[in-house]
């Protein structure tokens, strides 16, 4: 089946490439997208996080047939849209081994796009099955709200939103 899918604002031909493919190996293996990770291949850590038409999903377990005609975002595609999560990331000192902070990242970016003012439970909500075996979540957590209170800021000196 002939497919575009379109990753991080690029239309991307996937023809000739197996429907059934995960998209985690398309986007890691035939476009060098690396910041998205493997983890257990199951749907169970999250280090595969990526947007898909703006929700977080684990690409570990989406087919490249179900993304056919979507808007993927990788942990590449957000450098314009996160720069306070990743300020505040490193602020922080989030990450220790790091390698499942780009889908934690890549979920908290989708949450303060959806929720300028997150509770603590839609903080949880947002990361359920965001495996970190570092055990970094309460930083996680503190990043994710101040990140927020610094972007509520920004906006109201803006005036944006008002
Ligand atoms: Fe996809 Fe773990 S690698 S959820």
């Amino acid at each position: 089946m002939a497919s575009n899918i379109t990753i991080n604002g690029v239309d991307v031909d996937v023809t000739g490439h197996p429907d059934q493919m995960p998209l985690l190996w398309f986007v890691r293996d035939h476009l060098d997208l690396t910041g998205t990770k493997f983890g257990c291949g199951r749907g169970l850590c999250g280090a595969c996080t990526v947007l898909l038409d703006g929700v977080p999903i684990r690409s570990c377990q989406t087919t490249l047939a179900s993304a056919h005609g979507r808007s993927v975002t990788t942990i590449e595609g957000l450098a314009d849209r996160n720069k306070i999560v990743r300020e505040v990331w490193v602020e922080q000192n989030v990450a220790q081994c790091g390698y499942c902070q780009a889908g934690q990242i890549v979920a908290a970016t989708a949450l303060l796009e959806s929720n300028k003012n997150p509770s603590d439970s839609d903080i949880d909500a947002s990361l359920i099955g965001n495996i970190c075996r570092c055990g970094t979540y309460s930083r996680i957590k503190t990043a994710i709200s101040t990140a927020a209170q610094r972007m509520r800021d920004m906006n109201a000196n803006t005036g944006e939103g008002a």
